[in-house]
């Protein structure tokens, strides 16, 4: 999907899934514009914000895609994985049911995407330790048998935020 021409520019489609509420518009707007809602609605439809970063002195670019973790409020779901080349699978470390949910998240993944996307596995909220309910350990142990990158993330307090969409479009590019 890069495209090498004069500009040297490269754009790559990236999308983030996962159960309502887990955090996917806060990583994103933490990520693209360094910021953070408390009290930031469900997504409705889909978003997207366009971010550049350099890897090995040239500019990457990718496009980041948000949709609704709730089924009534999402769009087209092939549509929305059409072309993406790299995949944020959330959940919230604080509920558990959000981690149960991500078997079905990359279901749908590799039913919509070819196998060849660049998949990350991301425990958001990480900053709530105190209420914690899914180890750092069953998260990595997840990401091992699935073979996705693993991080715990906050957009709150920012912690691996740039990290995690940087490693997933270093893996792509
Ligand atoms: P949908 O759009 O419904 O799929 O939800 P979403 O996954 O986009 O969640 P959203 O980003 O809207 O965040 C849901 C709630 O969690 C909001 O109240 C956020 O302020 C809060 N939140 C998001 N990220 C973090 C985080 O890292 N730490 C904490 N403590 N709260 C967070
Ligand atoms: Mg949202």
């Amino acid at each position: 999907m890069g495209e090498d021409e004069e500009g040297e520019e490269y754009l790559f489609k990236v999308v983030i899934i996962g159960d309502s509420a887990v955090g996917k518009s806060n990583l994103l707007s933490r990520y693209a514009r360094n910021e953070f809602n408390a009290h930031s609605k469900a997504t409705i439809g889909v978003e997207f914000q366009t971010q550049s970063m350099e890897i090995d002195g040239k500019e990457v670019k990718a496009q980041i895609w948000d949709t609704a973790g709730q089924e009534r409020f999402r769009a087209v779901t092939s549509a929305y994985y059409r072309g993406a080349v790299g995949a944020l699978v959330v959940y919230d470390i604080s509920r558990r049911t959000t981690f149960e949910s991500v078997a079905r998240w990359l279901q749908e993944l590799s039913t919509h995407s070819d196998t060849t996307v660049a998949r990350m596995l991301v425990g958001n909220k990480c900053d709530l330790e105190s209420i914690r309910s899914v180890s750092v350990e069953e998260g990595k142990a997840l990401a091992e048998e699935e073979g996705l990158f693993f991080m715990e993330t906050s957009a709150l307090d920012s912690t691996n935020v740039k990290t995690a969409f940087e490693i997933v479009t270093k893996e792509i590019y």
